[in-house]
């Protein structure tokens, strides 16, 4: 484009989820990603099931193809994600509370060890709230209590004091029940000294369901709490077939989001959770939409990022 890559037009961090099976074998993949993206987040290769399929045994081989692939090409590295109700391994579930608390901070310790001055910032607690915005009964939360979230942070400052440390989580866009549970929830972490420094918002979006209303909103009181924020994981999906309206629409949202984020001082990172339609969780989990990302499957930009970068 005229202005230069994306992550040339912007102080803030551009990154999107990258897998480590078409970085290790698709040179036009890894030639886009490493052109306009400054940060990477490995979609899959860091969560807890991947990294210890089961206990004492560890496979870092993907996470460390990602972290190498950052060292080497100046890329900013999200981690993702330490205690997480979903991808985590099965031995877990045999654990009663006093054991299971030992085994996270140990995880946390651990991995966040292994790749100390490497990665910029965490998600170290991922998609604890319900819609409803009560506490989602996952096995952390039924057997360690609420205080697991603060435990989380406190391990996760010591495994590594140069990382920002992030809770995370989607549908907490806009103005509602979650976003308001996450706004409390971080306002009493801070008020109580925990060590936590942003707010991921993951930014899963639908043009059928249009713009969540007041996104800028959120942003600004979630800032006003003293904490950085980052659009960890944006896409737009559209129902399939493709056509030019609806990628119109969604060129429009994705440069909402990017606006959104321009305008709170305290929002220091667009990432999108992949950037090209080759490669995309949408598809897989709502059938009959995709198309979600700022470049087609042939590594074309489409509109939506002819919209953010003319
Ligand atoms: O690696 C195995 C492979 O060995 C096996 O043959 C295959 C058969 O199903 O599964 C493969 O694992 C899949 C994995 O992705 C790697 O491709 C899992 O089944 C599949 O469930 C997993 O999906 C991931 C999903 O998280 C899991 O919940 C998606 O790729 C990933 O994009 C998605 O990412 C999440 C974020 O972490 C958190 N926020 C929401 C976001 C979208 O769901």
């Amino acid at each position: 484009s005229a202005a230069g890559p994306l992550k040339d037009i912007t102080n803030r961090y551009v990154g999107s989820a990258v897998a480590a099976g078409p970085l290790g074998s698709q040179a036009d993949y890894r030639s886009v990603l490493t052109r306009e993206f400054d940060s990477v987040t490995p979609e899959n290769e860091m969560k807890w099931a991947v990294v210890e399929p089961n206990r004492g045994q560890f496979n870092w081989s993907g996470a460390d193809a990602i972290v190498n692939y950052a060292q080497q090409n100046g890329k900013s590295v999200r981690g993702h994600t330490l205690v997480w109700h979903s991808q985590y391994p099965n031995w877990l579930n045999n654990l009663g509370g006093a054991e299971l608390r030992n085994v996270v901070r140990e995880h946390i310790n651990t991995e966040m060890g292994r790749y100390r001055g490497k990665i910029r910032a965490w998600d170290v607690v991922n998609e604890i709230f319900e819609e409803n915005g009560s506490r989602r009964q996952s096995i952390f939360q039924t057997r360690l209590g609420d205080g697991f979230v603060a435990e989380a942070f406190r391990a996760a400052r010591a495994a590594d004091p140069s990382a920002k440390l992030y809770i995370n989580d989607y549908n907490t866009e806009g103005m509602n029940a979650k976003s308001d549970a996450m706004y409390n929830l971080v306002r009493t972490l801070k008020q109580q000294g925990v060590p936590i420094d942003g707010v991921g918002i993951q930014t899963h979006l639908a043009t059928k369901y249009g713009y969540p209303s007041g996104f800028r909103q959120n942003l600004q009181r979630l800032a006003a709490l003293g904490v950085d924020i980052a659009i960890t994981e944006a896409d737009v999906r559209i129902p399939l077939p493709v056509d030019q309206n609806k990628l119109n629409q969604q060129a429009t949202m994705f440069k909402q989001i990017w606006d959104d984020c321009h305008a709170v001082s305290r929002c220091v990172e667009f990432t999108t959770w992949g950037y090209t339609d080759r490669h995309s969780w949408v598809p897989g989990t709502f059938p009959g939409e995709g198309a979600a990302c700022l470049f087609d499957s042939n590594l074309r930009p489409k509109p939506a990022y002819t919209r953010i970068n003319p």
